[in-house]
């Protein structure tokens, strides 16, 4: 699809991108975000949101920015929701991966959504845990088969020699498993991670910069329950 900012810019013949970025400008004009709308209940906002994002976006909604901590710095990558309900969101991974580490040592961990074809962005922060192995197992098996190939044969955030080594070894269990005739296992260092969201920050760009935000915060003196705060764009 046509970028109209890009093709501006190429009209004028500018000399470098370097210098265009700062001139780089569009009006956000999303629909307002007013207290009334947001609700009581982030989870079900968050629903609906999701459902208009899936709607309209151009590449995965369900892709988020997943941050992390470790002792002395935050770290950040996206990965994809693969479910979301009362107990919280899922997403799958290495347990060994640097994430994972990083998960295991620290399970404060902070969500970013960016839906620009709506103009919102939504920040969650809570706690991640890791979900049973049946429910991995369930996810793992409905996948195909060339993603849990790779899955099994990649030690992820780890150095390798080289592409090559990936492929061979993929192919080399591939080959492994028509020899044998038996079904892949989900190997025991890969699953979910549910994050239980204690704070959530829903965004609405709206025109002039003076944009939408209002905030979840769970409501200390009624358990389950949560408050709204608008907050300052
Ligand atoms: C669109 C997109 C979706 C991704 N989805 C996942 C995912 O669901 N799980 C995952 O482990 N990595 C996913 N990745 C790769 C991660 O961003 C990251 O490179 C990888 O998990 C290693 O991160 P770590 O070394 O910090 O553990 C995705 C990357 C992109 C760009």
């Amino acid at each position: 699809m046509l970028n109209p900012i890009k093709s501006w810019f190429s009209k004028r013949d500018v000399q470098s991108w370097r210098t265009a970025v700062a001139a780089m400008r569009r009006e956000y004009t999303g629909e307002p975000l007013t207290e009334e709308a947001a609700g009581a209940n982030p989870l079900e906002l968050f629903e609906r949101w999701y459902a208009e994002a899936a709607e309209q976006s151009l590449f995965d909604a369900n892709a988020f920015v997943l941050s992390t901590v470790s002792e002395n710095r935050p770290h950040a990558r996206v990965v994809l929701l693969k479910g979301f309900d009362e107990r919280g969101l899922v997403f799958y991974t290495n347990y060994e991966s640097d994430k994972a580490r990083q998960i295991d040592a620290n399970p404060e961990v902070a969500l970013t959504f960016n839906w620009p074809e709506s103009f919102r962005q939504l920040r969650i922060e809570g706690t991640a845990s890791r979900i049973s192995g049946a429910e991995s197992d369930a996810y793992f098996n409905a996948r195909p088969a060339e993603s849990n190939l790779s899955a099994v044969i990649s030690p992820q955030s780890r150095p390798v020699e080289s592409r090559q080594w990936l492929e061979e070894k993929q192919e080399a269990l591939k080959t492994e498993l028509q020899v044998s005739g038996k079904p892949l296992e989900r190997p025991a260092n890969w699953g979910g991670y549910r994050i239980m969201p204690k704070y959530w920050e829903f965004w609405q760009g709206r025109t002039g910069r003076l944009h939408d935000r209002i905030a979840f915060i769970p409501d200390a003196s009624r358990p389950n329950t949560w408050k709204t705060q608008r907050l300052a764009p």
